[in-house]
Formats: structure tokens, C-alpha cells, sequence
């Protein structure tokens, strides 16, 4: 199957792969993994006092199209808060990545990882956060 330029551009230069330290307060971890494939993601956010993520990072162990979507998802979620990330969906990675319908499922493996890192970061965070609400 052809990959598309986009796909190939991340996929030899993937953006932020590495690791943040998960016992970091500030650190949401999201590891997941693809029944389908057997495909592995870990995605990690760092968020910054002022409450926008200002790291990304990425292990992906998997097809080209799983590696490109968490790169290309570590760069759209930088200086978004974990709400807006929450607010990323596949059909977006897919659309910009310009997936085949049987590389979706690597699209939607990104999503799952950035929806389980932010789960991570408020499960760690949850009183800061409600008191960054409270404070309006
Ligand atoms: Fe083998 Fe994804 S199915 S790398
Ligand atoms: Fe399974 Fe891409 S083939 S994540």
C-alpha cells in the first residue's frame, strides 16, 4: 500500500518520540495498545503551570501510520489545554494524514493515547484542576 507524503514526512521524521518522566505531577501518561494489530502507543503531555501543555513525546511501536498519526498529534497538542487535546479526534488525524480506511484504526489508536494521558494528568491533577476552576 502507498503511504501518503504526509505519513512519510513523520514517519522518517518523526517529531518529539522520547520519553517524559511518568512520576512527574505534571505528566499524563497514555499507553495503549491496537487488539486488531498488536500495535503499541505511549504518548505523554507535560503541562505547564499556566495550564497549556507544553511538552509532547511519543514511543510507538507499530506500522508507519500509527507512528505518523503520534507524531503528528504530539505537535497539535503543544500549547492546547488537556481539554482542547481531549477535543482532537481521529477523523482529523486520518483527514490530515490522508489514511486508507484499513489504517483508521491506526488513527484512532492516537486518539486513545492522548485521551489516556489526559485521564493520566487529571487523575494526578484533580484538585489543582478544581481549583484552577474555581478561581475562573
Ligand atoms: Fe503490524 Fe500495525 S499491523 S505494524
Ligand atoms: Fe495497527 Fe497501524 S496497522 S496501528
Amino acid at each position: 500500500m502507498a503511504y501518503s507524503e504526509k505519513v512519510l514526512d513523520h514517519y522518517e521524521h518523526p517529531r518529539n518520540v522520547g520519553s517524559l518522566d511518568k512520576d512527574d505531577a505534571y505528566v499524563g501518561t497514555g499507553m495503549v495498545g491496537a487488539p486488531a494489530c498488536g500495535d503499541v502507543m505511549k504518548l505523554q503531555i507535560k503541562v505547564g503551570k499556566d495550564g497549556l501543555i507544553e511538552d509532547a513525546k511519543f514511543k510507538t511501536y507499530g506500522c508507519g501510520s500509527a507512528i505518523a498519526s503520534s507524531s503528528l498529534v504530539t505537535e497539535w497538542v503543544k500549547g492546547k489545554t488537556v481539554d482542547q487535546a481531549l477535543a482532537i479526534k481521529n477523523t482529523h488525524i486520518a483527514e490530515e494524514l490522508a489514511l486508507p480506511p484499513v489504517k483508521i484504526h491506526c488513527s484512532i489508536l492516537a486518539e486513545d493515547a492522548i485521551k489516556a494521558a489526559v485521564a493520566d494528568y487529571k487523575a494526578k491533577n484533580g484538585a489543582t484542576l478544581e481549583t484552577a476552576a474555581c478561581n475562573g
